[in-house]
């Protein structure tokens, strides 16, 4: 990282959040000029009245848009629409009023789940828009892709700069660990650590374990985004991913040994098991902005784990 961020104000919508604490502890040695990272409760960014004045009182030189509501397949399948209109009302606000008051640079988290559900493996930007996501998260996918069309019409017309980027799953210290919001992760490091202290003979885990997923540690996303703010300027998203997929079955029985859960884990095929495969192309990061994660997942796991372990009560607290 350059002296880019020095001059700059920044504001970090959704600054409070998993990733957003990440990216914030990031930047600030950086030195920028300000951070601005204000919780939902002082500016709610689903209202536009709310949004001009955060610009306003923020006068940012750069925005970076993490703040969503997002959850796992539990909090999707419960949820759909609030999930589609918030992010959908929030981005199209974000992108508005950094438009409206020429903000330099706007750089836009989507997601994976954007992808449509049978995308061939791995996921290449260029197939982002050949199917209809997977039906479980597809309101939560669709509103944030809208985003990246918005922001790409915005460029055409009226040389607006933002970028876009979809990371994959994330995961990491500070990660939500209550089963209504909880993603697989945290999910079944909770059920794991329970079960092998109650010394309980089995566990049960949702879906086939079939499925398969790719998880990007969660300071390795936060140098991503930071690395895509400072050197990428053009309208074409770019995936934000590890490159390596995991058997949700293998991630299982990995948690359940490094916690010292011992018993089974009986899974449920009633429960859905969400996108069938995901591993995204990352090398279009590396190529236009250097990106590549750094963090393996034994690792990454070993410190949400000891996170998790001495900041229980923390971690538990549902939010949405
Ligand atoms: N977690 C993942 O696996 C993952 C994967 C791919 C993409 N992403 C994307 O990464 C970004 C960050 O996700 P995360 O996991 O860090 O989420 P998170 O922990 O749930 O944080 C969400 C953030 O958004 C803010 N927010 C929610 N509603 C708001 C509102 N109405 N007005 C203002 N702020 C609001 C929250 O503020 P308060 O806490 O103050 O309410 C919080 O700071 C999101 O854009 C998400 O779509 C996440």
């Amino acid at each position: 990282m350059s002296d880019f961020w020095a001059t700059k104000r920044v504001l970090v919508t959704g600054g409070t959040g998993f990733l957003g604490r990440a990216l914030v502890r990031l930047l600030e040695p950086l030195g920028p000029a300000a951070i601005v990272a204000p919780p939902s409760a002082q500016y709610d960014l689903t209202r536009p009245d709310e949004v001009a004045k955060l610009f306003a009182d923020a006068d940012p030189d750069a925005v970076i848009h993490l703040a969503a509501r997002v959850g796992g397949i539990g909090a999707n399948l419960e949820r759909p629409a609030e999930l589609y209109i918030s992010n959908l009302l929030m981005g199209t606000f974000i992108i508005e009023e950094a438009r409206l008051r020429d903000v330099p640079k706007t750089t836009i988290l989507g997601t994976i789940c954007a992808y449509p559900k049978l995308t061939p493996v791995p996921f290449s930007e260029e197939n982002l828009w050949d199917g209809y996501p997977e039906e479980t998260n597809a309101p939560y996918g669709i509103a944030k892709k809208a985003l990246l069309v918005h922001a790409q019409a915005n460029r055409r017309q009226y040389g607006q700069n933002s970028i876009y980027l979809l990371p994959t799953n994330l995961f990491g210290p500070g990660d939500k660990f209550h089963p209504a919001v909880s993603h697989v992760i945290p999910a079944l490091i909770k059920k794991c650590v329970e079960a092998a202290e109650r010394g309980a003979s089995e566990v049960e885990v949702w879906g086939s374990g079939r499925a398969t997923r790719e998880f990007l540690y969660v300071d390795d996303a936060a140098r991503g985004i930071l690395l895509a703010a400072e050197h990428y300027d053009d309208a074409e998203p770019v995936n934000l991913g590890s490159g390596e997929e995991v058997p949700v079955r293998d991630l299982a029985e990995m948690i359940a040994r490094m916690v010292g859960f011992d018993g089974e884990l009986r899974w449920d095929p009633s429960k859905p098991d969400g996108q069938p495969r995901r591993r995204v192309d990352v090398s279009r990061a590396e190529r236009t902005f250097g990106f590549r994660a750094e963090t393996g997942i034994e690792e990454g796991l070993e410190r949400t784990i000891d996170w998790y372990r001495s900041n229980r009560e923390q971690a538990e607290v549902a939010s949405i």
